[in-house]
């Protein structure tokens, strides 16, 4: 490690404002959002461009540390700060925020990879078309940190994940190497798919600079439905009644126990009486009004009358969203949550929300488990609070139930650092043994994120 004069180096090629030693400007980007997870930076270093961002990640190798890619720092598995004893920096994604016309023929926008989701929001709002993609953390994370996480959402049950939204990509590679693939062709067969690769890589593989995204029409009419239910076989049968409509483009959960946490720390509640053991979220969109046919499809699944609420205006559907949309944090307020974001087939999911939070105390006495998730997508949210931030026999055993019930570890949030251990419990040897050779032949020396996707470093 050369690191001598490495912040000289670095500022000339980004400016001296935008290399960041102060400990505590620093701060900030050590520590991850949960607060489960930190590190120390040698320094947060900011380039403008992607050639300063090659120039960066050239400058870097030559002095032997290591680089942990940051977009908006709200991924939750520990990814996004530094790690271990070995030296790195921080390279903060934050300014490659140059937006692209949105061009209405192609249904397609280019944006930097520092670009908020909000901002890309905001800047397609008017035209038609809308991105796909939308997550509560909108305010900060970065389309450059979505799909390096390949992050999910609510509508991926009808739109996809990040990566399907991904239409072309440009990223520097650890040699400083720039892949650029932003032509916005849709149909393009010319050899391994390097985009998709790097969706999910989770900066492992190269640090993304721009994408070109994928858009798709706003629909004139929205419709949000809350039904209050017994438990999750109910609201897997409504779920099932739901689903016969094209509209149907979200599909949330909530549990009693976040429920009320939610009530008691905000004062948002459902619209009805409690005495629900979950509550379930639908959101409907479509170009004319589906008001009757939704009426018709939960009158069929026999959703009770006195557990239901109906919102079309945005105001009233803003209003049942935030009960979803606060969880993240007020468990977060609660504690330093330890977030196992697991997917499961659905026909799983009842035995295994059931249980978690026995099999939970049965690991920690005194943990307390919240749950939620996309349950449209068989995603939920297993929040364990109680635990020190380092004992994980709970993330283990969760993890390992998961696993037996033919599930997977990680849903959308990704391995990071939180599940690395456990990323056998998913995929086999041979399939690890596949990407470590993709990160050996991509990363040699590996100086990206190291510790991220594959503990203690080859398999
Ligand atoms: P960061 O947190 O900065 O980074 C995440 C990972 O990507 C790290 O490994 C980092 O090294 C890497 N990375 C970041 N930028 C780049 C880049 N340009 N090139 C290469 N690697 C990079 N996730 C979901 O999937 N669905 C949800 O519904 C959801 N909701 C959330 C709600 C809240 C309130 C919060 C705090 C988080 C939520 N997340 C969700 C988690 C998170 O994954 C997403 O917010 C988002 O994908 C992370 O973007 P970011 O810019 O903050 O990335
Ligand atoms: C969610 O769906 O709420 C997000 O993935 C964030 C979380 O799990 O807390
Ligand atoms: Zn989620």
């Amino acid at each position: 490690v050369r690191i001598e004069g490495l912040a000289a180096r670095l500022a000339a090629i980004v400016g001296p404002a935008h290399v960041l030693e102060d400990p505590d400007v620093r701060a900030g980007y050590e520590l991850d959002w949960t607060r489960r997870w930190r590190g120390t930076a040698l320094l947060v270093v900011r380039p403008a461009s992607t050639a300063q961002v090659a120039a960066t990640l050239d400058a870097c190798a030559a002095a032997g540390v290591t680089v942990v890619a940051q977009g908006g720092n709200t991924g939750l598995v520990g990814g996004s700060v530094p790690r271990g004893d070995a030296p790195a920096v921080v390279l903060s994604l934050g300014r490659l925020v140059q937006l692209g016309p949105v061009d209405t023929t192609a249904a397609q926008v280019a944006a930097g990879a520092g670009v908020t989701l909000a901002a890309l929001q905001a800047h397609v709002e008017g035209s038609g078309l809308r991105f796909a993609v939308d997550l509560s953390a909108r305010q900060s994370a970065t389309v450059g940190g979505m799909a390096a996480t390949n992050a999910g959402g609510i509508h991926v049950m009808r739109h996809g994940s990040m990566r399907s939204q991904v239409v072309g990509l440009e990223a520097v590679l650890a040699s400083g190497e720039t892949v650029s693939r932003m032509t916005g062709l849709v149909k393009d067969n010319t050899g391994y798919d390097v985009c998709g690769l790097l969706c999910g890589s989770e900066g492992t593989l190269g640090v993304i600079t721009a994408l070109c995204l994928r858009l798709i029409p706003e629909r004139a009419f929205r419709l949000a439905v809350m039904v209050g239910l017994p438990g999750t076989s109910a609201a897997l049968d409504v779920l099932a009644h739901a689903r016969r409509l094209e509209s149907l483009e979200a599909a949330e959960i909530m549990f009693a126990e976040g429920i009320a946490l939610v009530g008691e720390m905000t004062g948002v509640r459902p619209p009805f009486a409690a005495g629900y053991g979950c509550v379930l979220l639908l959101e409907f969109a479509a170009d004319e009004d589906v008001t009757d046919a939704v009426a018709a499809v939960l009158e069929h699944a026999g959703c009770p009358d006195d557990r239901l609420a109906v919102a079309r205006a945005p105001a009233e559907r803003a209003r049942l969203w935030e009960l979803r949309e606060r969880l993240t944090e007020v468990v977060n307020v609660v504690g330093v949550p330890h977030k196992l974001d697991v997917t499961l087939p659905l026909r799983a999911i009842p035995a295994f929300a059931d249980g978690v939070a026995e099999l939970v105390r049965s690991v920690a006495p005194d943990a307390r488990a919240y749950v939620w998730g996309h349950i449209g997508d068989g995603n939920l949210h297993v929040n364990v609070i109680g635990p020190d931030p380092d004992d994980d026999r709970v993330d283990a055993a969760v993890l390992q139930d998961v696993s037996a019930r033919g599930g997977s570890i990680s849903a959308e949030h990704g391995i990071g650092v939180a599940k690395a251990r456990w990323l056998g419990l998913t995929r086999s040897a041979a399939d690890i043994a596949a990407m470590y050779a993709v990160k050996r032949a991509l990363d040699p020396s590996g100086m990206l994120n190291p510790g991220v996707l594959f503990a203690g470093g080859a398999p």
